[in-house]
């Protein structure tokens, strides 16, 4: 696509009318290898970082709030073992190499998943560069790293329940804002718009609870490693097109504005 067919998409964006928080399924990097013809699935992973850094770029210079970024699930465990090592040490090289980048765009890192499963020096590059960006105003970017919906929920529950124990929450007091402030994503806003690249209609266990009202906007014939910023354009125009109505009638919605 042209630079001049790409400013197109971004001017049709409403800047009033922005996702506060986009969660993507960055899925395709084996079959993208396969396709360049590499061997090696590893190779999709490290050309996927490319379209990190211009999806989190087109986030922040949208001012969108939140980017979440499903990088490693829990049932990417199971994947042979030489990939998963090569995971891992991919996300550390990479936070490390756009460190310097985050500051610069007052980017703040967040980290979702079950992170002590991580190896070590990938929990430790992690922490740092969450401790150096914290106090960013920009976007925040959130990785999550073995993460999944079921964890997710599974973790929350196992707080809750230790305070109900406890006789700090009564059990009938348990509702969807005391479930909402346990989950891995307390604070955050629930996303509007996700996106998944490679073609496949499904949540693959991510934020099961989180998604409950989201947009889906599913690209079928693009792998995740040729995500460009007018994709994410794309997919927000689209978005902005959609009547969201959250139970109610279309004529409710249209009289409510
Ligand atoms: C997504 O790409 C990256 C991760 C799940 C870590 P895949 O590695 O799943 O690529 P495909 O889906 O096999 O092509
Ligand atoms: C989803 O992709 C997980 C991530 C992108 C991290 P998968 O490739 O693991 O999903 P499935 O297995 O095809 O559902
Ligand atoms: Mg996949």
């Amino acid at each position: 696509m042209n630079v001049v067919v790409s400013q197109n998409v971004k001017d049709s964006i409403d800047v009033n009318n922005l996702p506060a928080h986009v969660a993507v399924i960055m899925d395709g990097n084996g079959r993208w290898a396969k396709q360049q013809g590499f061997k090696d699935r590893i190779f999709g992973h490290r050309h996927a970082i490319a379209a990190v850094r211009e999806t989190i770029e087109g986030c922040g210079e949208l001012g969108i709030k939140y980017l979440t970024l499903y990088a490693f699930s829990t049932e990417n465990w199971n994947r042979p073992a030489a990939e998963v090592k090569a995971l891992m040490s991919l996300l550390v090289s990479a936070i490390h190499d756009e460190l310097p980048g985050m500051m610069k765009n007052q980017i703040r890192l967040k980290a979702i998943g079950d992170l002590a499963s991580l190896p070590k020096s990938s929990q430790k590059e992690l922490q740092s560069a969450m401790d150096q960006t914290a106090a960013n105003k920009g976007l925040t970017l959130v990785l999550a790293l073995s993460y999944s919906g079921k964890w997710d929920l599974t973790q929350a529950t196992q707080k809750i329940a230790q305070k109900v124990a406890a006789g700090e929450i009564a059990a009938l007091d348990v509702d969807a804002n005391v479930i909402n402030a346990h989950l891995s994503t307390a604070g955050m806003p629930d996303p509007d718009l996700m996106i998944r690249t490679g073609g496949d209609h499904r949540i693959s266990n991510f934020m099961l609870w989180q998604l409950a009202y989201a947009e889906l906007y599913i690209f079928e014939e693009l792998f995740w490693p040729d995500f460009r910023k007018v994709n994410l354009h794309q997919a927000i125009v689209d978005f902005q097109m959609r009547e969201r109505r959250f139970g109610k009638t279309s004529e409710q919605v249209k009289r409510e504005g």
